[in-house]
């Protein structure tokens, strides 16, 4: 059983004599159920059109998205989204966020709220469940986010830079945090874009770099090592190592810098 991207390319049309931009071309990659990957690409290469249209949220000019063979239809339950800015509702506590979800689908309240509770105690946000986002820490807020889209039970879970403006000890600790909670949803696929290799490599069953725009696959690794990974092996740097000398060299190109090689 897997997500399969067959084909995938987008183009987006200018509006009135405004150009077309080429954003993917034909990404084509097979995700198994239950694995960890990471992409990571060059500013700008199209990485949030991507997830975008795993979402539905974006159609794609030509190709699909499968997932178990079937097409992905728009407002599926079974593909959730975690995006950088946490998106949370400022009018709404911690509880009624994260049981938006289930008040939306119908879920009667004591219902929901016994579920809520659950996520709210696994997320380590006890006691704050009446409190508004903006009385949340970062890590908080982002555990909110991560919440309130796993209370669905997404087979998949597509995360857009989710630690992009956290502090690096925090960030640590949410990575962390995210593997314990995946590790425990056994077959739960998750697609999570970064910047940061150390992060990736950290997270990740695989990582795929995506080109420059119009992105493609320019590079697959298989990250076997086993979990829990130590961030300072020889093994983890040997694999940033590799990572970074592709996509390093795709950004300056990218940035059209010639003077930095
Ligand atoms: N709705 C849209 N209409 C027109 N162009 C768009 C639209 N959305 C994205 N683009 C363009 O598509 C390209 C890819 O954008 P995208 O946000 O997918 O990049 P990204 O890889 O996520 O970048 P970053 O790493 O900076 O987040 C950009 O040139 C952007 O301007
Ligand atoms: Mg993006």
């Amino acid at each position: 059983m897997s997500l399969d991207l067959l084909e995938l390319s987008k183009t987006f049309q200018g509006k009135g004599w405004g150009e077309s931009v080429h954003v993917l071309e034909n990404i084509q990659h097979r995700i198994e159920n239950g694995r960890f990957v990471s992409i990571i690409g060059p500013s700008g290469c199209g990485k949030t059109t991507l997830l975008r249209i795993i979402a539905g949220l974006e159609k794609a000019s030509a190709g699909k998205v499968l997932l178990d063979g079937k097409e992905l239809v728009q407002g599926t339950e079974e593909v959730g989204l975690v995006f950088q800015e946490y998106a949370l509702f400022p009018w709404r506590t911690t509880l009624q966020n994260i049981e938006m979800g289930l008040e939306i689908k119908g879920v009667e309240k004591e219902k929901r709220r016994e579920i809520a509770m659950e996520y709210i105690k696994l997320f380590g946000l006890g006691g704050f469940e009446n409190r508004y986002p903006k009385e949340l820490s970062g890590g908080m807020k982002q555990r909110v986010a991560i919440a309130r889209t796993l209370i669905m039970n997404p087979r998949v879970v597509l995360m857009d830079e989710p630690f992009g403006s956290l502090d690096s000890q925090t960030r640590d600790a949410m990575q962390e945090f995210l593997l314990s909670i995946w590790q425990g949803r056994q077959g739960t696929t998750i697609v999570f874009v970064t910047h940061n290799v150390d992060e990736a490599v950290f997270l990740s069953d695989e990582i795929l770099v995506f080109s420059k725009r119009p992105a493609r696959i320019l590079e697959r690794f298989e990250v076997g090592m086993p979990r829990p990974r130590d961030r300072t092996s020889p093994e983890c740097n040997r694999v940033k190592r590799e990572v970074l000398q592709i996509l390093s060299k795709e950004t300056e190109d990218s940035m059209g810098l010639p003077w930095i090689k």
